[in-house]
């Protein structure tokens, strides 16, 4: 084969460029009727109307998938997952259904702590399947990239077993994986009531290790009252930057505390959640360009206030959207669900929430230069939907119409 051909597709619409899209220019998508697509050695080569790409190029011995009827996106990016874990926690969201909140279950011995123990007695090969698994359920819904965060061993042995796993599945899966070392998601038993001394503890004895193994590209830390302070978080990630690793943020999901401005201060990738953010804290990520991920399942699920995307992005922030796939605030990787809420609730528009969840979320990745776009030079990663128009994302509400999804030049998933 001399490569792959997207033919006759009624659209193709996309962000365009290799950094992340700020404020109003999130809106603007590039959207060519009734185009094809050349790609090769499962890279773009053109993106034009389906005349001009007959024009130019001789395409017998192509593959050629037929895309008539059908609007053509970039592959999702899911920016924020932590979707290697042991066990469940259904019983806990039985427990918030009834009023417990997120925070009384975790002090009370549940919550994280929960899913610690059980991760700490799952195998490698157990972790290593039911990764697996989701990461086909993923790709199914049309990410083609996926990011994953350790953090429910916080011993060394166990958060090296999760991220080995990580590095066997990135190896071994087509999905593109990219791996956060998240130590500090909790303080373990071992260390209780000793933040600072597991801080010390991660930063001299395990945060190296991973590094000297290649095991993480970046270090996050869940910064929230009564888990890491300020302080302890700027001194963990101000050692991860030192030692080259991009930096990420839980902050201010559950209170308002500056998280949003310590992010801005260490020019983070990433700051993720912000529910709470302040205003000063959304100056902030502006200002450093730190892109705000938004994860609006979790807001759902754990029935707290959405983050304020609309004045996020009239401040000119670059926001993604992604999932937090997670055994306890949000056990659901559903993509239709992420576009619904933000367009519906958090007042973006479906163009922002297309960008959001394709181009912001390859640059909170430091990915947007290879994914997140249908541009020549970009890998293949492509998805065909079910509808003529991206609009149907949000309209045909909560269900997923993704019909083909390619990664690479690849064709690896029908949806019937
Ligand atoms: O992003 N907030 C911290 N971490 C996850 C939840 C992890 C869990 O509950 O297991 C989150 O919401
Ligand atoms: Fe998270």
């Amino acid at each position: 084969m001399k490569g792959l051909v997207i033919q006759n597709a009624a659209e193709v619409v996309t962000p365009t460029g290799r950094e992340a899209k700020f404020g109003p220019a999130m809106n603007e998508l590039n959207r060519i009727e009734h185009a094809s697509i050349v790609v090769q050695d499962g890279i773009i080569q053109a993106v034009d109307t389906a005349e001009r790409i007959a024009f130019r190029y001789d395409l017998s011995g192509y593959e050629c998938i037929d895309a008539a009827g059908q609007s053509v996106i970039p592959g999702f990016v899911d920016a924020h997952t932590h979707f290697i874990f042991g066990g469940y926690r259904a019983d806990e969201f039985m427990l918030r259904l009834k009023g417990s909140t997120y925070m009384e279950i975790m002090a009370d011995g549940g919550g994280i702590g929960s899913t610690v123990r059980q991760t700490r007695q799952t195998t490698e090969e157990e972790l290593y399947r039911s990764g697996k698994e989701r990461l086909d359920a993923m790709l199914a819904f049309g990410v083609t990239t996926v990011e994953g965060k350790s953090g429910y061993g916080l011993d060394l042995e166990a958060e090296v077993k999760q991220l080995s796993v990580m590095q066997d599945l990135a190896r071994n899966h087509p999905l593109e994986l990219v791996s956060t070392f998240m130590g500090a998601h909790a303080v373990p038993p071992e260390y209780s009531d000793e933040e600072d001394r597991y801080i010390d503890f991660l930063l001299a004895d395990v945060l190296p290790v991973i590094k000297e193994k290649g095991l993480a590209e970046f270090c996050d830390v869940f910064c929230e009252q009564g888990v890491f302070s300020l302080e302890q978080s700027r001194r963990l990630l101000s050692k991860a930057r030192e030692l080259g690793f991009g930096l990420k943020i839980h902050a201010d999901e559950i209170c308002s505390m500056g998280g949003a401005e310590l992010a801005g201060e260490l020019q983070a990738v990433s700051a993720e959640h912000l529910l709470h953010a302040s205003d000063e804290g959304i100056r902030a990520l502006a200002q450093n360009r730190v892109i705000a991920t938004l994860l609006p399942n979790t807001a759902f699920c754990l029935n707290e206030p959405f983050a304020a995307a609309r004045a996020m992005i009239d401040s000119g922030c670059a926001v993604a959207l992604a999932s937090d796939f997670n055994p306890g605030s949000c056990f659901s990787h559903s993509v239709p669900l992420i576009l619904a809420l933000a367009c519906i609730k958090m007042k973006m528009t479906a163009e922002e929430a297309l960008t959001a969840m394709t181009l912001n979320g390859a640059a909170a990745l430091n990915r947007a230069g290879s994914v997140g776009s249908i541009e020549p030079g970009k890998q293949a990663d492509l998805l065909l939907l079910k509808y003529p128009s991206y609009k149907f994302l949000i309209y045909h509400t909560g269900v997923n119409i993704v019909q083909k999804v390619i990664k690479k030049g690849r064709l690896l998933c029908t949806n019937h």
